[in-house]
């Protein structure tokens, strides 16, 4: 067998590999109905969203962010990469920040999710959030949701004494040290590069100078 035979055959199986894929999503009257329409099969989900019980029918491909985005309009949250590399996706599930491009909506059901627009409100900010405006922590704020988002569960991580990639002594009281804030913020991308701000608003809000 040569290369481009092998070529063939994998990319054979991969096209097979993908309609198989598909079968599972597609009800049974959906394809070949005479309507030219494929129909996708949903599943139900309840998700407590900012302290709201939000019932949702999915397809099961669905992301978390997705979720938010798109069907419940969101769109405080936003899609940067849509890969886990930026950070711009991140929300609070269960009191712990995850990226939720990286995650299905029905893995959550029943789960608790806060996102930006739960934090505060625009009369009432979060002191995360006031101390992004008094300090600047940011241009075009694009990444500014997720950066919050993160900073909140960072000091919650701290307090917690969750030991991060730099904490040195284990045994001690935990800090939110620079190093800490910035090791913790690492997955947080700021195209605009308003780092050395959004450090300082977080450190305003931990008490400690970044
Ligand atoms: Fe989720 Fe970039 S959009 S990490
Ligand atoms: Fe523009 Fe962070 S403020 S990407």
């Amino acid at each position: 067998m040569d290369v481009s035979d092998e070529s063939r055959i994998s990319r054979r199986g991969v096209i097979g590999g993908g309609v198989a894929a598909a079968a599972i999503v597609v009800s049974p009257g959906g394809v070949g109905n005479g309507s030219g329409m494929r129909t996708v099969a949903t599943m139900p989900v309840s998700i407590d969203v900012n302290g709201e019980r939000r019932a949702l029918d999915l397809d099961p491909r669905t992301t978390l962010l997705d979720a938010l985005r798109e069907h419940l309009h969101l769109t405080g949250t936003k899609k940067g990469c849509d890969h886990g590399q930026c950070g711009a996706c991140t929300v609070i599930v269960n009191g712990e920040r995850i990226n939720s491009c990286l995650s299905l909506a029905l893995q959550h059901d029943g789960d608790s999710v806060t996102t930006i627009e739960g934090l505060g409100r625009a009369d009432e900010l979060h002191p995360m959030q006031a101390a992004f405006v008094e300090h600047d922590g940011y241009q075009c704020g694009y990444c500014t949701p997720g950066q919050i988002c993160s900073a909140v569960s960072v000091l919650k991580e701290i307090e917690a004494g969750v030991p991060s990639h730099v904490t040195g002594d284990l045994s001690a009281r935990m800090q939110p040290t620079g190093a800490e804030l910035r090791e913790r913020m690492s997955g947080n991308i700021c195209r605009c590069g308003a780092y050395s701000n959004i450090a300082a608003a977080i450190a305003h809000v931990a008490g400690e100078k970044a």
